[in-house]
């Protein structure tokens, strides 16, 4: 056996959705973007959906978006990958690592309320693994102490947490359609909100700084009188960045997206006989709580064993891929000036595994795997 650690699962309905993008001949920023988008809002339910290129630069402009002055605070988990941080020294921010809850790995509230000050103005909680942040205590703590609310959603596409989709819990909602994630566009990212004019703006900031994109002066120019010249006419008001989605990455996402909940039903499933396989084993714990009501979206499924370097040999040596997510963020050289403690982050992250889950890993390779999960302690 040689299984694989992620896997995307793309097929004919993304290759006919390419194909009408390359009889249009139109693949930069254009209409498959502005469709991908729309169907975005609908499915998730926010007002505005901007397309671009990660969950990196969609996290970059999200905190953009709020202008704050150079210096200030953001608060983010200890344990997530280096995006989350490393937006905040692109906003000439400084992170201020909060720890996690030990059971799920998400942000500690606790450890949060804290680690607030005044000059903190934002925080970034993050569904790790898909496991969500309990939003409605995290809403009420920002609220009262006048922090926006950045979601970092790149585990969670399709997720909700009490019956509400991750993403429209915040101020502002990232994604990630990376090809490893719940939903892949190749690589890829979606802004969200329920505040037009808070990111509106940033359609500018990921073009370039351009106030109006190629595709839609086009369209606009169709029909002016054959002697005005103007099609060619924009401003920059902004420094901009080259972080747009294209129509390539969007007609993935389109057909990615009618498959998305019966995708994150296929991980759930996986998830499932990953619990009853390991339940017998003592020296083996989930990564995380993977049970939580009415939620849908988990991105790996992942365990906790103290042997864990000797276990990721056993496993390799017999075919199967395994991960870390996440050598927590304060032990980076990058955030080292920045590291104030958590270590519940620096202790738990030492056992943890992340095993194959992808949407077409197959029930006798999940069998396989659980037989050497059990193998190892025979
Ligand atoms: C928590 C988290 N945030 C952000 C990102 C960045 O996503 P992207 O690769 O789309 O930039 C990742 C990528 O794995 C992630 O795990």
């Amino acid at each position: 056996m040689d299984i694989r650690l992620f896997k995307p699962s793309v097929g004919k309905e993304e290759l006919e959705n390419l194909k009408a993008v390359f009889d249009r001949a139109w693949l930069g920023l254009g209409p498959m973007v502005s469709q991908f988008e729309d169907e975005w809002c609908r499915y998730i339910g926010c007002k505005i959906s901007i397309g671009v290129n990660s969950a990196t630069a969609a996290l970059h402009l999200a905190l953009t978006a709020f202008q704050f002055p150079a210096g200030k605070k953001v608060l983010v988990p200890a344990i997530t990958f280096t995006s989350t941080a490393s937006v905040v020294l692109y906003n000439r921010l400084t992170p201020v690592f909060v720890d996690v809850d030990p059971d799920t790995t998400v942000m500690d509230m606790d450890d949060l309320r804290s680690k607030i000050d005044p000059d903190c103005v934002a925080v970034i909680p993050v569904h790790n693994a898909g496991y969500p942040v309990p939003m409605n205590e995290l809403m009420a703590l920002a609220d009262q102490h006048h922090l926006k609310v950045i979601e970092d959603c790149a585990h969670c596409a399709g997720g909700s947490y009490k019956g509400k989709k991750l993403g429209t819990w915040g101020h502002i909602g990232c994604f990630s359609f990376e090809e490893k994630k719940c939903m892949t566009t190749g690589d890829g990212g979606m802004i969200c909100s329920d505040d037009p004019e808070l990111i509106e703006p940033l359609r500018a900031y990921r073009w370039v700084g351009i106030d109006k994109d190629t595709w839609r002066r086009a369209e606009s120019a169709k029909g002016r009188q054959e002697n005005e010249a103007l099609h060619w006419h924009y401003e920059i008001s902004v420094l901009g960045y080259k972080y747009n989605m294209n129509d390539i990455m969007a007609a993935i996402g389109l057909a990615q997206l009618k498959k998305l909940d019966a995708m994150n039903a296929r991980r759930r499933a996986i998830i499932g006989k990953y619990l009853d396989g390991i339940k017998d084993i003592p020296a083996i714990s989930p990564y995380t709580k993977y049970s939580i009501e009415g939620h849908e979206a988990y991105w790996f499924f992942g365990i906790r064993c103290k042997q864990r370097d000797e276990m990721i040999i056993h496993l390799k040596n017999n075919g199967i891929a395994t991960g870390v997510h996440f050598y927590p963020l304060p032990l980076h050289p990058l955030f080292k000036p920045y590291d104030n403690g958590c270590p519940m982050a620096k202790n738990i992250w030492k056992t943890f595994i992340t095993l194959p889950s992808h949407v077409d890993l197959k029930d006798d390779e999940i069998a396989y795997v659980i037989e050497n999960l059990q193998g190892f302690f025979k």
